[in-house]
Formats: structure tokens, C-alpha cells, sequence
């Protein structure tokens, strides 16, 4: 079983529950080989801290001793391994090597048998190359091969594989076939060749096309993913487990793993890495150990530059700049770059799961930064939840510091004194009205101050949208003085624009949807202003207190008062989590919603948005934020789907 325990987007920090203990992931299962053993299992737990590892049942089959062995006292024992095994069926070496003295139900029994905590189905390799129709039928085959491995598991997890070469549709088939089938791990598999030839781009349309298909409440396995240099990729679309036999090969041919990518010995002209391998030895006295030593060395170098990594996406999940590390990471290598940009086409899928805001600003690394989902969302409500006050005037300004609306106060209040104005700035996100200013990512963000060509022409593009968009009689973007005469002399009257009351209901609509602010502000409304810096706090409505606006990412946290308007207000299901009967008294208490007891939700509630927790009738239960999209609530069997702020 599988529960969520921090998340960014798609990625995610869960925990695996399996008999021989908890799994954190994401994680690296190192491949051992039992026949070849590089670095010891034992050494792997206790030195490096692996809790996972993954070897083949194949190759222990088809060996007498290492079979009896573990056939008698169980895979743990053999391997000394006291963390989780996981079992490869020998898929891969019967689709190298032509093998075919293997039955899928021997091997998953075998597997079985031998104690694995996570088994895998002999599920057919499809390679790049295949044609559609024999993709698409040995996917029935797998399919087939899986349905008759769920029966035969017993106490072991099992691994359902999905394939489909690189076919989004039978990808995403495969995922939903496998969704329905009682299997509880799935690997991603058949990529070994995409990686190898560094189609990195076709790996990411991969990857989205089998995200789209499975369940959210199973772990994800790349398979035979093991460069570092592609795990905060992996990460950001959602892969959990990794598994790396690369670290071994690679060391036998002499080759060092970097984020950069791969160094031959013989190639290398020094050597800085200070990891626990390196550190002290010199690259002639690495060339001049004895081949056994040299191997372990670069063997144990190749893991703790794999585990670090891993360190650093985790802590990028936990803090919120995991797109920043991807973007740098992507810089390595120009392909890695072509999977980068491959991301554009996913922007949409991607944006379902996109948080309303995180803790860490938003910095711009190159022009791909433009197509993160973070764009899309803030460009998709402002055009279909904001409305701009009915002024006469519109006035433009060019990007200014943030935030925007207090750096261009005196400019305001000067075109304010002489004519009815309202305001918007020009921005890479495109056209920011002056009342959403503080908003996250919008005051939140970090552009270099030159800006590059493709910053330029995409805030041209979006700009030119409000020009077609837009009501007031006269648009105008500010040149100076000469501005203000004009204004005077032909749009005379007197500023109505209320920033603060504009940015309630602006930021209300965009936060909770069209319809919002008339719902929660209808009635006399007064703002508590914080009184040093001179922003708005506190809503009140007719004397009670609906919402509070937070200092971090200028949105609201709704109060009980306000929870009854939108709920007056918004059509169910519109930021409802509804529960179960026996969970109401829990959560009345200002306890957490866990998601077993979730019976239904908006599909459009996204990662820390606020939403309101109802019982069947639709009373108001808790107000709190949401920690996953419908989807996910709906299946998970374990964890929190709702951060509850307050019982009611
Ligand atoms: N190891 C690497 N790729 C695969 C795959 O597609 N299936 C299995 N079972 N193991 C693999
Ligand atoms: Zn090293």
C-alpha cells in the first residue's frame, strides 16, 4: 500500500508499506547480481543506506546451488540482505539473449517461493523499433501473462509491467488494463534502448502517456533507469523507483557517473569528486589500482553520486524548486535539453496537478522556463475567472519592480487624480491587472533584468491577447507625462479604482472561480489593513470575519464565515471534499481528512488549494488545504487528502 507524503506537481515523496518494511521513495534499487557481486548487499544497507535492492530470479533459477539456497532459506538470507527485495523475472535477458525456456507462472511462483517482497510478471520487452500491430499484441500477451501473475502472488507484491514501445495510446491502454488488475507496483518498462540512445524526449511522451493511464495509488518503477542525470527529470513526471545495474557495468569499463554524464578513466584529466569513494585518491593512483579494487572503487564513486542525487530531488520535492533542478539538470546534456522542451507538450496534463503555490520563488533558468504549467494555469484563470473593473480607461505599464503595485503607487495615484483609470503591467506571464500583483507566482518570481528573445516575443504574444480582449473604451500603455496631459485632456473624470477592494475580488475569483466574490463579499464589506505595510489582512462581511489573505503567496485562507457563503454561492461539487458519516465528528474536531474516508470532490480542487470539507447533505464540516486532486483522494487507501486548518 502506498501512501503520499509530500508532493510537488506529479512528484512525490510516498511511502511503500511492504511486509519487510517501509520504503521511502523516490528511490534507487541497486541491482545485484548474485552470480557477479560488485559491492556486497550487506555493505549496500549498512554503508550507503540502500533499502531497497532488485535482482534477477532468472539468473538464481537457473543456478543449482544459488536455487536450493534460496528455495530453503528464503532470498534474504541468501543475499544477507536484511532491506526489501525486489525480483526481476529475466524479461530483459530472454529479450537480449533468445531465451525461451521460461513460463511465467514457474517464475512468478519461483519468485514467490523464494521469498521476494516485490515479484515481477515475465512480461514481453517491446522494442522502439517494433511496428504498432506487434507492440499491440504482445501487449496482450503481457496483459494475459499479468492477470494470471495476480492470482499466483500470495503474500508478495507484484510488479505489473507496462509496455507499448513508443505508442502513447497502448501506453496509456496498457496503464488502464494494469489499473484494474490486482497488481501493486508498475514499472515502466521497455525504455532501456530509449536511454541507451539518449531519446530522452520520446522517454518523457512515454512516461506522461503511462502516468495518464495508472493509478495514482501505485509506485511507479523506471526500469533500468540508473544515471543520475536523469532521476530530477523522472521525478518531476511522477517516476518513484529507479533501479541501476549501470553502476556496476559502468565501473567494470572504468567509467565514472556524473550529473553530467559519463567519464572514462582513461579519458579524465583529474579528478575532484570528494565523495566517500574518492576522497584521498588520485586519478594515477586510481589507474594503477589492481582491476578488482579499481572497479569497487569506481563502483561505490557511481552510487554515492546516485544517492546524492536522490538526496538533492527529495529535498527539491520538500522545499519546491524541483522545476529549477530539472532545468539546470537539463542543461547537461543536449538531449536531456530536447526532453526538457518535450515537456511543452504535456503543459496541460501537467497543470492538473500543478499546486496553487509553493513555498520557494519561481526562478527563471532559460526560455523553457516559460512552458512550466505554472504559466498556463495563471494564463487559463485570468482568462476565464477575471473580470477588470468597469473603468473607462485601461493603462498599461511596462514591467516595473515587485511589487508592482507598490512601485508604481505615485504613477497611479497621479493618473487617478485626473481621469478613471485601471490598471495592468506587462510580464512575462502575460498581462498582470494591478490588483493581482501579489499573488504567487507573480510577485513571486525572479527574471534576470536582460531579458532573452524568446521572454520578449512571448510577453509580446500574451499582450497582444488583452488587446483583443479587453472593454475599456480607451487602452493606453504609459510614456510618461505626456500620458498623464493626454488623459487630462480627453478622458477627464475621477479615479474610482479601489485597489484593495479590486484585489479582494480579483483575487477571490481567481482563487475559487467565477461567481466567488459575489458570493463571499455580498454585503457591507470593511478590510483590516496590517498597519506597517500597508496590506489588506482581514475580510469582513457585515461584521464577520470571511477570509484572511496570506503574506506569502497573496491568496486567501477562508474562514467558517466565508466557507458558508462559497458554499451558498458555488455550485456543488465547486471546492467541496465531501466525507463519509463516520468521519464528520473527526473532522468537526480540526482533524486532518484522510483519503479512505473521502466519498467524492471537485475534479477541478489542485495541491494546496482551499477547500471546504462537506458532509453528504453538503453542511459544512472543516475548512483546510487539499493535498491532492480528486484522482489521487479517490485512490489512495492511506494518507492525508485534506490538511484540515479548522473544525466547524
Ligand atoms: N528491465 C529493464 N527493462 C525491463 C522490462 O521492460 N521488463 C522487465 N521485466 N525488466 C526490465
Ligand atoms: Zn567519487
Amino acid at each position: 500500500m502506498l501512501e503520499l507524503v509530500r508532493r510537488d506537481g506529479l512528484a512525490r515523496i510516498c511511502r511503500l508499506h511492504t511486509r519487510q518494511g517501509e520504503l521511502e521513495t523516490p528511490c534507487l534499487l541497486p541491482v545485484i547480481n548474485p552470480r557477479l557481486v560488485t559491492i556486497s548487499p550487506r555493505e549496500l544497507y549498512d554503508v550507503f543506506g540502500f533499502r531497497a535492492l532488485i535482482t534477477n530470479s532468472y539468473i538464481i533459477r537457473n543456478d543449482q546451488r544459488l536455487r536450493e539456497e534460496a528455495l530453503e532459506g528464503g532470498v534474504h538470507a541468501m543475499l544477507d540482505y536484511p532491506g526489501i527485495i525486489m525480483t526481476d523475472s529475466g524479461t530483459f535477458q530472454s529479450h537480449m539473449y533468445g531465451d525461451v525456456d521460461l513460463i511465467n507462472r514457474d517464475i512468478v511462483e519461483f519468485q514467490r517461493d523464494i521469498g521476494s517482497d516485490i515479484g515481477t510478471v515475465l512480461d514481453i520487452f517491446a522494442e522502439p523499433d517494433w511496428s504498432k500491430e506487434r507492440t499491440a499484441g504482445s501487449l496482450e500477451v503481457t496483459l494475459e501473462r499479468t492477470m494470471e501473475a495476480a492470482g499466483l502472488k500470495g503474500e508478495m507484491l507484484l510488479a505489473g509491467v507496462v509496455q507499448g514501445s513508443i505508442y502513447p495510446d497502448l501506453r496509456e491502454m496498457c496503464a488502464r488494463r494494469l489499473s484494474e488488475m490486482e497488481v501493486d507496483v508498475n514499472p515502466i518498462g521497455g525504455v532501456v534502448p530509449l536511454m541507451e540512445n539518449y531519446r530522452f524526449a520520446e522517454l518523457v511522451d512515454v512516461i506522461v502517456a503511462a502516468k495518464k493511464g495508472l493509478r495514482p495509488d501505485r509506485p511507479v518503477h523506471l526500469f533500468g533507469a540508473g544515471h543520475p542525470m536523469l532521476f530530477a527529470l523522472a521525478a518531476l513526471l511522477g517516476c518513484d523507483m529507479f533501479d541501476s545495474a549501470s553502476y556496476a557495468k559502468f565501473a567494470r569499463d572504468d567509467r565514472f557517473m556524473f550529473l553530467e554524464g559519463t567519464f572514462r578513466l582513461q579519458d579524465m584529466k583529474a579528478l575532484e569528486c570528494q565523495c566517500p569513494a574518492c576522497f584521498g585518491h588520485g586519478l594515477e593512483e586510481i589507474r594503477g589500482m589492481p582491476p578488482a579494487q579499481r572497479t569497487a572503487l569506481i563502483a561505490k564513486h557511481n552510487l554515492w553520486i546516485s544517492k546524492t542525487e536522490l538526496d538533492r530531488v527529495r529535498r527539491a520535492i520538500l522545499e519546491g524548486d524541483l522545476w529549477e533542478l530539472v532545468e539546470r539538470r537539463c542543461r547537461s546534456h543536449p538531449a536531456l535539453l530536447d526532453a526538457l522542451r518535450a515537456l511543452e507538450r504535456h503543459q496541460g496534463f501537467l497543470e492538473g496537478f500543478e499546486p496553487l503555490s509553493r513555498e520557494h520563488a519561481l526562478f527563471y533558468t532559460g526560455p523553457e522556463t516559460l512552458n512550466r504549467p505554472v504559466f498556463l494555469r495563471y494564463q487559463k484563470r485570468l482568462a476565464e475567472r477575471y473580470a477588470h473593473p468597469a473603468t473607462e480607461v485601461g493603462v498599461t505599464f511596462e514591467e516595473a519592480e515587485k511589487p508592482y503595485s507598490r512601485t508604481l503607487r505615485p504613477l497611479i495615484d497621479s493618473i487617478l487624480a485626473v481621469s478613471d483609470a485601471h490598471f495592468h503591467v506587462i510580464s512575462p506571464f502575460g498581462p498582470v491587472p494591478i490588483e493581482l500583483d501579489e499573488i504567487y507566482p507573480i510577485s513571486q518570481s525572479l527574471f534576470p533584468a536582460q531579458q532573452d528573445s524568446q521572454t520578449v516575443e512571448r510577453t509580446k504574444e500574451l499582450m497582444e491577447a488583452l488587446a483583443h480582449t479587453h472593454r475599456y473604451k480607451m487602452a493606453l500603455i504609459w510614456d510618461g507625462d505626456g500620458t498623464l496631459e493626454f488623459l487630462r485632456t480627453f478622458a477627464p473624470g475621477k479615479g474610482t479604482f479601489d485597489i484593495d477592494m479590486a484585489r479582494v475580488r480579483a483575487v477571490a475569483d481567481l482563487q475559487f472561480g467565477r461567481g466567488a466574490a459575489a458570493a463571499l463579499l455580498d454585503g457591507e464589506v470593511s478590510l483590516v489593513k496590517s498597519k506597517n505595510v500597508d496590506r489588506v489582512r482581514n475580510v469582513l462581511v457585515d461584521g464577520e470575519h470571511v477570509l484572511s489573505m496570506r503574506a506569502e503567496d497573496g491568496f486567501f485562507t477562508v474562514r467558517p464565515a466565508g466557507a458558508r457563503r462559497l458554499l451558498r454561492g458555488l455550485p456543488s461539487p465547486r471546492l467541496r471534499v465531501m466525507v463519509q458519516d463516520d468521519a464528520v465528528e473527526f473532522n468537526r474536531q480540526g482533524k486532518n481528512v484522510f483519503c479512505p474516508f473521502v466519498i467524492d470532490a471537485d475534479p477541478d480542487i489542485h495541491p494546496q488549494e482551499e477547500v471546504l470539507v462537506v458532509d453528504k447533505d453538503d453542511a459544512l464540516v472543516a475548512i483546510g488545504r487539499a493535498q491532492m486532486t480528486r484522482g489521487e483522494m479517490l485512490s489512495f487507501r492511506k494518507g492525508v487528502a485534506v490538511k484540515v486548518r479548522e473544525g466547524v
